[in-house]
């Protein structure tokens, strides 16, 4: 092991660019490692799983995210990102040393599982030779920092030379190159002044172009990122809640959320109505805090956020009732083509991912699913081998009954309505993610539903009860 030649350090101790490790390296470390080199930091990833390890030292990023796997090509060229297994190395290399594990849902609860944060605290904390920042960046409780901070001391032979502070993160997967490097804000949750300096230093070039920063302290810092997530959950929930109500009306909730997202009190984004959220975060964060509320006796407080949970799983099942409405009102025996597995486009998670569930209730009631996606399919085969799969979209779509677009991709959106017509063996088609354009489809003799529209336009309805009292009347 190398001898780390210490940085130089300011009069308060903080060293002008501080050496970084980042613990952990999923979507979310790999991405800020890469990041954090780019802006000219030396930079150490750490994990345990060496497999993931040696994929990215050989410059290959494990998962499918646009602009990484270039950007990691080129900070590796320079030799100022690095990887790791070694915890030794981690520990005397890093002044600043990020957290970001995983936190998913523990089984059989909605509480965060917290055992890798906890871990790689512990593991680090133990090794602490020299004046060192803890950074936690995982979705965690609050409160967890605190008592992070007191295993931190305990475990540590050294505890006077370790701090404790909180950073959450906010990128998006599919965007999340832009989002690390171009944060709407930065929020810094700290116990003294020397630790907001040390993260100063650390994101240096980020404030430096005006990034708006919030320090505050590490309990707010953990709300900080489960209330951004609930509200934007809630957000999508709030407009699938009104499909419903378009449902039972014969409103059209894509004019009513247009409509709503012009005022700017509101806004348009998030406000896409469909088949609702998923992923690796939206999901269990929102269930993990409202069973940490409910631990702190503020359950009442965000107890709207099962309403949020249960809207949002609603969709799925009504997405499956329309494509059996399509089916003829039966789905056994019937070929279904699933457009998309992804939670999302440009991502091939399938954490929570609303497609796969989709497509697993209609497999469940005998009909034959065929899925295809353009980036998450083996994930999918992984976590889903009872589903067929096609090789390519035109295979996907070869003699189905009904298609469903479950995941908006751009190859989908830009697919030929006539094209696709002729592949299919009826032209019927779910768009899930209000996607597509509904006039094209219907142009070239497609039956096009989707969730909380009408299933004629209401133009058609208008002309069609026109001639009904011309009818009557004559
Ligand atoms: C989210 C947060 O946006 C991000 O800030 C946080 O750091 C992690 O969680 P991500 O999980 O990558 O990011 O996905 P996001 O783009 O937020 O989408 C979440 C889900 O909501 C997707 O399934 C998406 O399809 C759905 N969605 C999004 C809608 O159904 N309607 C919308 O209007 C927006």
């Amino acid at each position: 092991m190398s001898t780390t030649i210490p940085t130089a350090l300011d009069e308060n101790n903080v060293p002008a660019k501080p050496r970084l490790t980042v613990v952990g390296t999923g979507y979310l470390g790999a991405t800020h490692a890469v990041a954090m080199a780019s802006l000219g930091y030396e930079v150490l990833g750490v994990d345990i799983d060496q497999a993931k390890i040696d994929r990215l030292a050989a410059g290959e990023v494990p998962f499918f995210e646009p602009g990484l796997p270039e950007l990691l090509a080129e900070v590796l060229e320079t030799g100022r990102l690095r990887f790791t297994t070694s915890f030794d190395e981690a520990a005397e290399f890093g002044d600043v040393h990020f957290i970001c594990v995983g936190t998913p849902q523990l089984e059989g609860s909605h509480a965060a599982n917290l055992e890798y944060v906890e871990s790689a605290f512990t593991e680090l904390a133990k090794r602490i030779t020299k004046p060192a920042l803890l950074v936690g960046k995982s979705t965690v409780p609050v409160g967890t920092a605190e008592r992070l901070t007191d295993i931190v001391c305990l475990t540590s032979p050294n505890p006077e030379l370790v701090e404790l502070a909180w950073n959450p993160e906010f990128l998006r997967e599919g965007y999340a190159v832009q989002d690390t490097l171009h944060p709407d804000r930065l929020v810094f949750g700290v116990q003294s002044e020397w630790s907001e300096e040390m993260l100063r230093a650390a994101f240096e070039p980020i404030l430096a172009a005006d990034t708006p920063v919030v320090v505050a302290d590490m309990k707010t810092a953990e709300l900080v990122k489960v209330a951004a997530n609930s509200f934007l959950a809630t957000k999508i929930s709030y407009i699938n809640a009104m499909a419903e109500v378009c449902e039972v009306t014969g409103a059209d909730v894509n004019l009513l959320a247009s409509a709503l997202g012009y005022d700017d009190r509101i806004g348009s984004r998030f406000l896409k109505p469909g088949l609702g959220f998923g992923g690796g975060c939206l999901p269990k964060d929102i269930r993990a805090f409202a069973h940490r509320a409910e631990e702190l006796g503020a359950g009442q407080a965000v107890a709207f956020l099962h309403e949020v949970d249960a809207i949002n799983n609603r969709r799925r099942r009504r997405t499956v009732d329309l494509v059996r409405e399509l089916a003829g009102g039966d789905l056994k025996g019937k070929r279904i083509a699933a457009l998309g597995a992804a939670f999302k486009p440009n991502s091939d998670d399938i954490r929570d991912a609303p497609a796969l569930d989709v497509a697993d209730m209609m497999r469940a009631e005998s009909a034959s699913v065929v899925v295809f996606d353009p980036e998450a399919m083996d994930n999918a085969r992984r976590a889903y081998p009872q589903l067929e799969y096609a090789p390519n979209f035109a295979e996907c779509i070869r003699d189905a009954d009904v298609v469903v677009l479950l995941t908006e991709w751009q190859k989908f959106r830009d697919a030929d309505p006539e094209m696709m017509g002729v592949l299919v063996a009826r032209r019927a088609i779910v768009d899930g993610r209000h996607a597509l354009d509904a006039d094209a489809y219907r142009a070239a003799g497609w039956e096009y539903r989707a969730l909380g529209r009408p299933a004629q336009p209401a133009t058609v309805r208008l002309v069609e009860d026109a001639k009904d009292q011309v009818s009557a009347t004559a």
